[in-house]
């Protein structure tokens, strides 16, 4: 099994992808102690194999191509680039890769889980949910949550359940922030548009980040983000559900940052 790692990660998803080619491959890449993340790459035409978990909601981040979900008896649902979707638990999910290039998507899956439980569609098709705003919609495209929130800045949560929160930010170039440390949890982040810096204190390297990336930091480390160049950004940050004890400079009570 995996072990968190207590020293920050930098994952170029777009250097794997480019190395390992067209596919099908499967990529380990990291756990939180909450989720395996891998990237997962198809070849078009090829379907997974459909099945349910009763324990926990698993997302995806399409990171290249175009995919298909069938998401419990719900109509098919097109995602490309960008998008985040989700199949709660308990709702079967098969995933097709369309189109004429291979697909690439990131999984986020509950460590442990079981992947076996199968489940046929009904012949029926059931309409979608009501509800238009996020979280926990089964497709979130950056274009329909900018159509609701619109200029920068903003956070909006696109996943929470008891295992995580996703919050999906939305910065301009340039935009100050808090620095800030939570010695409880660790936080990692997929960028889904634009360049960014971690700075993550005097004693290490500023790490530069861009579209695809992962960037993974240990709890405790103090982090200032801060997105780069003249495009705006976007990135899902993933914590636990809690998220207990944040702290900024000058708080009172605040332990100090890790180095
Ligand atoms: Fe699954
Ligand atoms: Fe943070």
């Amino acid at each position: 099994m995996l072990e968190v790692s207590t020293e920050p990660l930098h994952i170029k998803t777009g250097e794997l992808i480019a190395e390992k080619g067209e596919g099908p491959w499967y990529e380990p890449l990291f756990t939180d102690g909450r989720n395996n993340v891998g990237l997962i790459c198809d070849v078009p035409g090829a379907v997974n194999d459909h099945h349910f978990h009763p324990d926990f909601d698993e997302f995806w981040v399409i990171l290249k191509g175009d995919l298909e979900f069938e998401i419990g008896d719900y109509p098919i649902i097109s995602a490309g680039k960008g998008d985040i979707v989700l199949a709660p638990a308990g709702d079967r999910h098969l995933i097709r890769t369309m189109g004429v290039g291979s697909s690439v998507r990131l999984h986020v899956s509950k460590i442990g889980s079981n992947h076996e439980s199968k489940n046929e569609r009904s012949s029926e098709i059931v309409p979608f949910p009501d509800q238009t705003e996020p979280p926990n919609l089964l497709h979130t495209t950056l274009n329909t949550v900018i159509a609701q929130k619109g200029e920068p800045q903003w956070v909006s949560s696109v996943v929470q359940n008891p295992l995580n929160t996703a919050n999906l930010i939305y910065s301009a170039p340039g935009t100050p922030h808090n620095a800030h440390w939570h010695p409880e949890f660790d936080e990692w982040w997929t960028i889904l548009k634009g360049e960014l810096t971690w700075d993550l204190g005097e004693k290490r390297p500023i790490y530069h980040v861009k579209q695809g990336d992962i960037m993974f930091v240990p709890r405790g480390l103090k982090h200032y983000i801060l997105t780069q160049g003249d495009e705006t950004s976007f990135r899902l940050a993933i914590t636990d559900s809690e998220g207990l004890h944040v702290y900024q400079e000058g708080d009172e009570d605040a332990p100090p940052p890790r180095e």
